[in-house]
């Protein structure tokens, strides 16, 4: 059967579904594409400690009112300078710090209200890369042991030899040779620990990911062999992607939407096209005007 369009029948894992109360559809439900993730004004704020006595005496409102929509196999840029509350916000998204307020839903569900067992379920499906591929990699541990931990600690392998399979195949998707898992982090080169934080975050089978700057720590020629593989993976496993980023031209080849932060707020978020060519808020001016251009005879704003 033909459904009518903006309906479906109603059990659609996808939709969020609601009741057409009356009319010729009624009996069928609307079909409400609520996004994958959804943010809606999110506050994170730090205490200012100070004395002997170490008592607050003011707040850091790293994340002041912040909300977005991400959806299935789409990645959202969020840029801005160094200190503008990016990296809080993607914590915040994964509960790894507290959020003041304001709520976090992901494929439907309550992400701050979850505790237990269904926190636990919904961070298989959430996971995060970070910046720094050196000290996100425990030193101690081989790389069996980094990317195989979340697979143990969700009891996802039956064996040794699963659990070495697992890691292997994972190694392999993220661009390594098998033999790395015996290996030690220090024994990589930085693009390669990155390829090896990839490849623990892809251990969970997961459907997001922040990306925390996941190229910047990384020198220019290994830069766009990492971003090449976010993409691969994005198109191959229909991953969504929050692709955190201080740098304008990174953020503009990764992203068809983008979200400019600045002071713990989003002051302008749109299509990248639409802002690229007519930016409206006056930071992002001066983040664009940043980039460089290829021909030096032009200058991105004012350009003919
Ligand atoms: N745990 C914390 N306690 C207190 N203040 C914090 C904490 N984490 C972050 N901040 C403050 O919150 C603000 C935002 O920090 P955040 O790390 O989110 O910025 P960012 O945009 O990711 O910066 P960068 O580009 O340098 O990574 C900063 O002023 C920072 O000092
Ligand atoms: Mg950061």
């Amino acid at each position: 059967m033909r459904w009518p369009p903006g309906i479906v029948p109603e059990g659609d894992r996808e939709c969020h579904a609601i009741p057409v109360p009356t009319g010729a559809h009624a009996r069928y439900h609307v079909l409400v594409t609520e996004p994958l993730l959804c943010v809606r004004d999110l506050h994170t704020h730090f205490p200012v400690r100070a004395g002997v006595l170490q008592r607050v005496v003011d707040q850091v409102r790293a994340v002041d009112g912040v909300s977005f929509d991400i959806g299935p196999g789409e990645t959202l840029g969020l840029v801005g300078e160094s200190g503008c509350g990016k990296t809080t916000v993607g914590r915040s998204i994964l509960k790894l710090i507290p959020p003041t307020s304001g709520s976090v839903r992901f494929e439907g569900q309550d992400v701050l209200a979850a505790t237990g067992p269904r926190l636990r379920a919904l961070r298989r499906k959430m996971q995060i890369i970070f910046q720094d591929p050196a000290s996100s990699l425990n030193p101690r541990l081989r790389v069996l042991n980094i990317i195989g931990e979340p697979l143990v600690v969700h009891g996802l392998v039956a064996s040794r030899d699963e659990l070495r399979a697992r890691v292997e195949s994972l190694l392999e998707r993220a661009g390594m040779p098998r033999a790395a898992a015996d290996r030690y982090p220090h024994e990589f080169s930085g693009g390669q620990r990155q390829r090896i934080g990839i490849a623990r975050a892809l251990a969970l089978e997961p459907r997001f990911i922040v990306c925390d700057e996941p190229t910047s720590a990384l020198d220019v020629s290994i830069q766009a062999q990492i971003i090449n593989l976010l993409t691969d993976l994005q198109r191959d496993l229909g991953l969504s992607y929050l692709f955190i980023s201080h740098d304008m031209a990174v953020i503009q080849h990764v992203c068809k939407r983008i979200a400019v932060m600045l002071k713990g707020k989003i002051v302008e978020h749109g299509d990248r096209d639409d802002i690229l060519r007519n930016p409206q808020h006056p930071y992002t001016k001066t983040l664009l005007a940043a980039v460089p251009e290829p021909d030096p005879r032009r200058t991105r704003l004012g350009a003919a």
